[in-house]
């Protein structure tokens, strides 16, 4: 078990390097109400394949990105694997499951292809397109409960993708609040573990997780629902504890903890360009292609890591067996040999759904279709329903450099339309 110590070592060094100028340490070390993306043009300043004394690569490009991505060369890594000292509870005796580490996003094939090809079926067009009107009623529901001075993050976009994926996946009305908590206490691992009270809380979470579920799954193989928990149970009897527990797990917090800052970002661009409120509000055409370009230009998850499983050579780098390669998806999406006027952001731009934000290959996200059904929805009914909305205080920040959105956001509903407009951050 990591101590305190060790944690306030490895915090050191990571400072140190990114003081440094490293790339690594850099994303690693950024504080989460900065804006990290002069920060990675200095990276592409750089160069396309840069090193970083932390022992990894750091890449800027788009090309690179998605080669990496489709390069079944590579692999991913699950925390233990990739941290110098294990993370995993066993508690008992027995391994408390880790919904993301222990999940098939941190899985090779074949068990990855085995696992996904579960889930799939409830992510197809068809199966999205029959769930877009109740997907608008939840949204409209919410918004009928706001007053003329809300939390964007806390009573809405937060709100609306936790009840989209309780429902979808068979969880009782009544955990929003809990699942919302645990969502948190997940996502500001995806980073890695940086302190003692991080990491205790982490395990309390996955241990309070672990017995929510345990509880559903025993509930419905009793009482089987149309939902992903009954069909996993009834359907995949074969299925070890581990496997249900991780792949449930997984589309819960995939499920939210992405889609809260689609909107959120969403809603920060919109104030950062007024002239693209009022199209958005008429159109829900218009809205689709907003939702794009705020994942092209401000993506919910920020960079993915990929390591060779033998020594090869990558973009005139020669790489060794095991050395991590850092895809910055945020950077490669703002890469001016395949977009144009990079920084600007354009709902119309043709090529926008070229971004990165949803990784690319085999770990392409499989709730990407739903999550841009969700932010168009939300954001276009937003906006619909309080075209005067308005900032209304200081922005705060996720403090995880993975994953990027604001963790509070107060607004106010103007009757007649806002003038004022926020500073890009
Ligand atoms: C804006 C919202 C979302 C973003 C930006 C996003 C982003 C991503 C990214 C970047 C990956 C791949 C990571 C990698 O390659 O290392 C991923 C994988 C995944 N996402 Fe999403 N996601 C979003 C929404 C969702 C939703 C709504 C769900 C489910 C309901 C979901 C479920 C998953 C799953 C299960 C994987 C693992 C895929 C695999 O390993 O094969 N995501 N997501």
């Amino acid at each position: 078990m990591k101590t305190a110590v060790q944690f306030f070592a490895l915090r050191t060094l990571v400072r140190g390097y990114a003081l440094l100028g490293d790339p690594y340490a850099g994303v690693m070390a950024s504080p989460p109400d900065r804006d990290p993306y002069p920060m990675y043009e200095k990276v592409r300043a750089k160069g396309d394949m840069v090193r970083s004394r932390m022992g990894a690569y750091v890449t800027p490009s788009r090309e690179i990105c998605d080669s990496v991505l489709r390069d079944n060369r590579f692999v991913v890594a699950t925390f233990d694997e990739a941290s110098m000292v294990p993370i995993t509870l066993v508690q008992d005796g027995e391994k408390v499951v880790n919904p993301v580490q222990d999940s098939f996003l941190m899985k090779n094939p074949p068990d990855h292809t085995r696992l996904r090809k579960l889930a799939q079926p409830f992510f197809t067009p068809r199966a999205l397109k029959e769930r877009t009107e109740s997907i608008r009623k939840i949204v409209t529901d919410h918004l009928d409960r706001l007053g003329t001075r809300f939390d964007v993050v806390t009573e809405f976009a937060s709100q609306v993708p936790i009840q989209v994926i309780a429902d979808l996946l068979g969880v009782p009305d009544g955990h929003r609040e809990t699942f919302a908590r645990w969502g948190s206490a997940l996502a500001e691992t995806l980073d890695g573990v940086w302190s003692k009270k991080q990491l205790d809380n982490l395990h309390a979470t996955i241990v309070e997780y672990n017995d929510f579920i345990d509880t559903l799954i025993a509930e419905r193989r009793k009482n089987p629902q149309d939902d992903i928990v009954s069909h996993l149970v009834t359907q995949h009897e074969d299925l070890s504890r581990e496997d249900l527990v991780a792949t449930t797990g997984l589309l819960l917090f995939a499920g939210f903890e992405t889609t809260v800052n689609l909107i959120s970002n969403g809603v920060l661009k919109a104030f950062e360009n007024p002239h693209t409120v009022a199209p958005l509000a008429q159109s829900p055409e218009y809205a689709e292609g907003f939702v794009e370009e705020v994942l092209r230009l401000d993506p919910p998850v920020q960079y993915t890591i990929r390591w060779p499983k033998e020594r090869l050579e990558l973009a005139g780098v020669s790489l060794p067996q095991g050395m991590p390669v850092m895809l910055m998806l945020a950077a490669a999406n703002r890469d001016p040999r395949v977009f144009e006027n990079p920084a600007e952001f354009d709902p119309t731009r043709s090529n926008a759904r070229e971004h990165l934000a949803f990784s690319a290959g085999i770990h392409y996200c499989i709730g990407a279709g739903l999550s841009r059904i969700e932010g168009a929805i939300a954001l276009h009914e937003l906006f619909k329903r309080f075209p005067g909305l308005a900032p209304d205080g200081p922005v705060a920040r996720r403090k995880s450099k993975l994953i990027r959105g604001a963790l509070r956001l107060p607004v106010r509903a103007n009757e007649t339309k806002r003038s004022l407009a926020v500073k890009p951050g």
